[in-house]
């Protein structure tokens, strides 16, 4: 299969020649904000070039904040032209669309395991503040619990897990845009066993899913781990590229899509209200599942958390997953699905995975939420989320070389940092490593060519060491301004030709 950008300089410079012509007619007033440019097909026609080289300088004006695309109905000028400043670029144009079959290198496999290395400054992985999480108050409700139901907490679970804790979840989904019963859900051991028991119960091996990239590594390893195969959509500060998604759906056979809507690991991005429907829209048309990952959503920094897709899921397609891990206690291991029409099938799986979720943990967090003031807890928590996210990502700005970018994420811990073209971020994660400080590098999110000049960064924690920590990694980044990064001749792999 030949793929644009494989021809090297030529394609590129024509991707680029269009993107500049579309540009310039949109900067002298000849496309107006909120007017449509030319269709994929069209454009194509008029320029003699392939829908790919079109589908790549589209990206490339939409990561420049000119042109957005809305499903089904194609391109339009954005009524305001920049990108929030700070934001990310998003890397579409690097994008390959042809589904491939997952093998995580030893590589991204040492890097995961290094940055869980407790001994570093943790700036690599994805760990709440343990200090922020209601430790006391937990373990007395673990101990008072297990008192008050001595025997069903030492007996086996109900498999479906305790009705005390399932209905809590389910009123506390109005939160989400849902209006859920105990009976839809299902306790797991974990938002990664929930996605996991989704994963199995929608996909056999060989299939291939569709997931927003960068993608979470874990999600890779579980892809990889089932055989089955991943197609990588880009996406930005708003989730996945939609328009991509459809041209992807409508040329390979999907089996399932996974979205992390609600801030983004890595991206820290939310999927604005419209896009989640339209998302559940795209997907219900071909009967595709949805896998949504809402682990982050109770960390808006908003007055009220965003809703998760599974609000707009009127066919029983989504699959909801998420947990208690990231607000409350991430080794009680608590979480749940909520499997829509494949809840029979994520039942049995659950029960031959292994039977049931831990009863104690269950039910202290089903008192927590019923007497422990959740919300009150919530509310503490993402206040201070906002302000230390908005102090790393100054500190990024003072020490790290101009023309750095960093995300602005609307919730959550995560913040995504790209460097300057041309620097390593694999580099700077070795040379972190020496100083003992650990980063996440863009290249684990990806099974392609992508992200070699980002980073994740993890803002949940901050002090002193922190500071220091940023401030020694800006002055290495510095350092390797007078290193660039080898690119290979062809690092650019992009739309692949049907
Ligand atoms: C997107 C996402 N999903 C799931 C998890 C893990 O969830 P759990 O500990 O509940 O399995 C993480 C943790 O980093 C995460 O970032």
């Amino acid at each position: 299969m030949k793929t644009n950008g494989q021809n090297g300089a030529g394609e590129l410079l024509r991707y680029e020649e269009v993107a500049a012509k579309i540009g310039g007619m949109i900067k002298n007033g000849t496309y107006r904000a909120g007017e449509r440019v030319p269709s994929i097909r069209a454009l194509s026609r008029q320029m003699r070039v392939s829908a790919n080289t079109v589908m790549e300088s589209y990206a490339r004006l939409e990561n420049l904040g000119m042109i957005e695309a809305r499903p089904q109905s194609g391109y339009y000028v954005c009524s305001r032209l920049a990108e929030p400043a700070g934001l990310p670029a998003s890397r579409e144009r690097e994008t390959d669309i042809a589904p491939n079959p997952v093998t995580i290198g030893d590589v991204a496999l040492e890097v995961m395991r290094n940055i869980a290395n407790p001994s570093l400054v943790p700036l690599g992985g994805g760990i709440p503040n343990c200090d922020l999480l209601p430790v006391d108050k937990l373990n007395r409700m673990l101990s008072s619990e297990a008192r008050r139901f001595s025997l069903q907490s030492i007996a086996y679970p109900p498999h479906q897990g305790h009705k005390l804790l399932r209905t809590q979840i389910a009123r506390r989904s109005l939160d989400s845009g849902c209006t859920l019963s105990s009976e839809d859900i299902i306790i797991t051991s974990g938002c990664v066993e929930a996605v996991n028991l989704a994963l199995q119960a929608v996909c056999r091996p060989g299939d291939t899913v569709a997931i927003g990239s960068p993608v979470y590594p874990t999600f890779l390893k579980s892809i990889q781990w089932m055989g089955l195969k991943v197609l990588e959509i880009p996406s930005n500060g708003k989730g996945m590229n939609l328009e991509v998604l459809d041209y992807a759906i409508r040329h390979n056979r999907v089996s399932a899509c996974i979205t992390i809507a609600n801030f983004n690991n890595p991206l820290g991005s939310l999927m604005p209200e419209d896009k989640k429907r339209d998302l559940v829209a795209l997907l219900a048309k071909q009967e595709i599942p949805l896998i949504e990952d809402d682990v982050y959503g109770d960390l808006a920094y908003g007055p009220s958390r965003p809703p998760s897709t599974k609000a707009f899921d009127e066919n029983g397609l989504v699959l909801y997953c998420s947990s208690f891990s990231k607000t409350l206690a991430p080794g009680y291991r608590v979480g749940w699905i909520v499997p829509g029409r494949f809840k029979e099938k994520v039942a049995q799986l659950k029960v031959l995975l292994n039977i049931a979720t831990a009863s104690p943990t269950q039910l202290a967090i089903a008192e927590f939420l019923t007497n422990g003031g959740y919300d009150y807890h919530l509310r503490k928590i993402r206040r201070v989320y906002a302000r230390q996210t908005a102090l790393v990502r100054d500190t990024v700005v003072r020490f790290f070389p101009a023309g750095t970018r960093v995300s602005r994420p609307e919730g959550g811990y995560i913040l995504w940092v790209e460097l300057p073209e041309g620097f390593d971020a694999f580099k700077l994660y070795e040379a972190a490593l020496r100083e003992g400080i650990g980063i996440a590098p863009g290249t684990i999110f990806t099974l392609g060519d992508r992200y070699k000049n980002c980073f994740r960064l993890n803002a949940a924690l901050w002090s002193e060491r922190i500071e220091q920590a940023l401030e020694i990694l800006g002055g290495l980044a510095e350092e390797m301004k007078q290193y660039p990064i080898e690119r290979p001749e062809k690092t650019l792999v992009s739309y692949v030709t049907y």
